[in-house]
């Protein structure tokens, strides 16, 4: 592994990690734009490859089948409609366990940030391993955590809108606990808080209090 974690110099990195459906992708566009940053949602790659794997008829914890999926990666499993499905989510976690599967898309996002598109000085990141083992030394490192609950609640509302039904929260509040744990008994790469990552508990915080709080600290680290 390593093609080189260190960047070069002008660089900007702001690494935000955290479990599932935490408000790590709502907090990375809020940033970006804000900032003038490039966006790279990393679950997206893992979540493409899982739907790449799926749609030929594959096991998404079979090495072979996932690893082939992930050195296929392109824009058209990157912008399928059924990226953000639960069910691709909990595929998306199993091919994450993969070793070969993270390495193979190690090349992807260091070179998104060593060239950020647009021409943009840096980039954010937002996914579980940025600030641990993709770019150890980014500039600003943010972890986002939220009660289990909490999280199953927001993506409910996400995906079934206000009028959710208790089944359905049920299911999402299972998906999610099922793939946290997946994600953090991992021998590879594990979901965990760098030690110099900013903890953010969004429980009780709206978007914006959240926002106010990662702006402050990522203006004080650039
Ligand atoms: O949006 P949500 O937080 O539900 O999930 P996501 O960020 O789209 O990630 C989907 C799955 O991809 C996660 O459950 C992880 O297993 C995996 N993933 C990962 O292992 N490493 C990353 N940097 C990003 C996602």
């Amino acid at each position: 592994m390593n093609d080189n974690t260190s960047l070069d110099d002008a660089s900007i990195v702001i690494a935000i990690d955290g479990p599932a459906a935490s408000g790590k992708g709502t907090l990375a566009r809020k940033l970006a734009k804000y900032l003038d940053l490039a966006l790279l949602d990393t679950g997206a790659l893992y979540r493409g490859t899982a739907l790449s794997v799926l749609k030929v008829g594959g096991d998404p914890s079979d090495e072979m089948d996932a690893l082939s999926a992930a050195l296929r990666i392109g824009n058209a499993d990157l912008n399928d409609p059924n990226l953000r499905n639960e069910s691709t989510a909990s595929a998306a976690s199993k091919v994450a366990a993969i070793p070969s599967v993270r390495e193979a898309l190690l090349k992807y996002q260091h070179d998104f940030m060593k060239n950020p598109p647009d021409g943009k000085e840096g980039s954010i990141l937002d996914g579980r391993d940025i600030g641990t083992v993709i770019c150890p030394n980014a500039t600003a490192k943010i972890f986002i955590i939220a009660e289990t609950e909490t999280r199953a609640k927001r993506r409910a509302l996400e995906v079934f809108g206000t009028g959710y039904k208790t089944e359905e929260y049920d299911r999402i509040l299972q998906d999610l606990k099922q793939r946290d744990e997946r994600d953090q008994k991992r021998a590879s790469a594990p979901l965990k808080a760098a030690e110099d990552a900013y903890l953010l508990d969004t429980t009780n915080s709206d978007i914006e209090a959240v926002f106010e709080k990662a702006l402050g600290f990522i203006l004080n680290k650039l």
